[in-house]
């Protein structure tokens, strides 16, 4: 049986006081929380408090992005060991906000996959189509080739380990969710191309996500799917509503 996994991804929100503030919120309401295991992943800034205030809960610590060399200069970036050294197990990677705004290329993401996986990080892989592709009907292969770039060199032992995340750009921030039915075709699909890539077995157990616009009203229908074993959420994981996710 798969695990479902609730991530709250913050983006660029919180003041180091404004995430205090979220987290003595939260932290009670999702701490142990019986239906699922749940990840922060504040802004780079705030890992350190928030690895601090999580001590002594099972709440786990993410962070958006990493850059995939070992240290050097590269100013402004921030390397797989300094994530390691701030109590993340997780790094979400990939995510159509880097891809689109910053220029990540899938070559780039298979790197910080591999290097992720070398420092014992968990990656929350991202991937997802545009409205156009999706209206194009372009969307199964759009994925695909997304998760097979991603995945390149990466061992079946070391893909388990792997988090993979549908999100949809349409549904990304919009308040309009793919419906439980589109985002279960998709990952279906994704978990037919892992099963393609590393055996049915290694296919069956990684957990993949559905990610945009997840909200309290549509958790459980989403979750509920055999292929969706839980989610990736954005502007709701500033909320209490996050709890209410996380409890779906
Ligand atoms: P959203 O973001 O929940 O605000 O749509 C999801 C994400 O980008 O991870």
């Amino acid at each position: 049986m798969r695990r479902t996994i609730v991530a709250g991804n913050w983006k660029m929100n919180g003041t180091l006081d404004e995430a205090k503030a979220l987290m003595e919120t939260l932290i009670p309401l999702v701490n142990h929380c019986e239906e699922a295991d749940v990840v922060f992943c504040p802004p780079f800034i705030d890992l350190a408090l928030a690895a601090q205030m999580l001590q002594g809960t099972d709440i786990a610590l993410g962070a958006q992005n990493m850059y995939f060399e070992e240290k050097g200069a590269y100013t402004g970036e921030i390397s797989p060991a300094m994530l390691v050294g701030a109590g993340c197990q997780y790094v979400i990677l990939g995510h159509s906000e880097r891809r689109t705004y910053f220029g990540e290329t899938d070559a780039d993401v298979n790197q910080k996959v591999v290097k992720a996986l070398q420092h014992g990080l968990k990656p929350i892989l991202c991937c997802g189509e545009n409205q156009a592709q999706r209206q194009n009907g372009e969307t199964l292969s759009v994925v695909e080739h997304e998760l097979r770039e991603a995945f390149r060199g990466v061992s079946a032992d070391d893909a388990r380990k792997v988090i993979v995340a549908y999100e949809p750009l349409w549904a990304i921030g919009t308040g309009v969710s793919a419906t439980k039915e589109q985002a279960q075709e998709v990952c279906r699909t994704l978990r037919g191309v892992l099963g393609e890539l590393y055996g049915g077995a290694v296919a069956e157990d990684m957990r993949i996500l559905y990610g945009g616009s997840v909200n309290a009203q549509n958790a459980a229908e989403l979750f509920g799917m055999p292929d969706i074993d839980g989610g990736l959420v954005g502007g709701a994981s500033l909320k209490a509503e996050f709890a209410q996710i996380c409890h779906y």
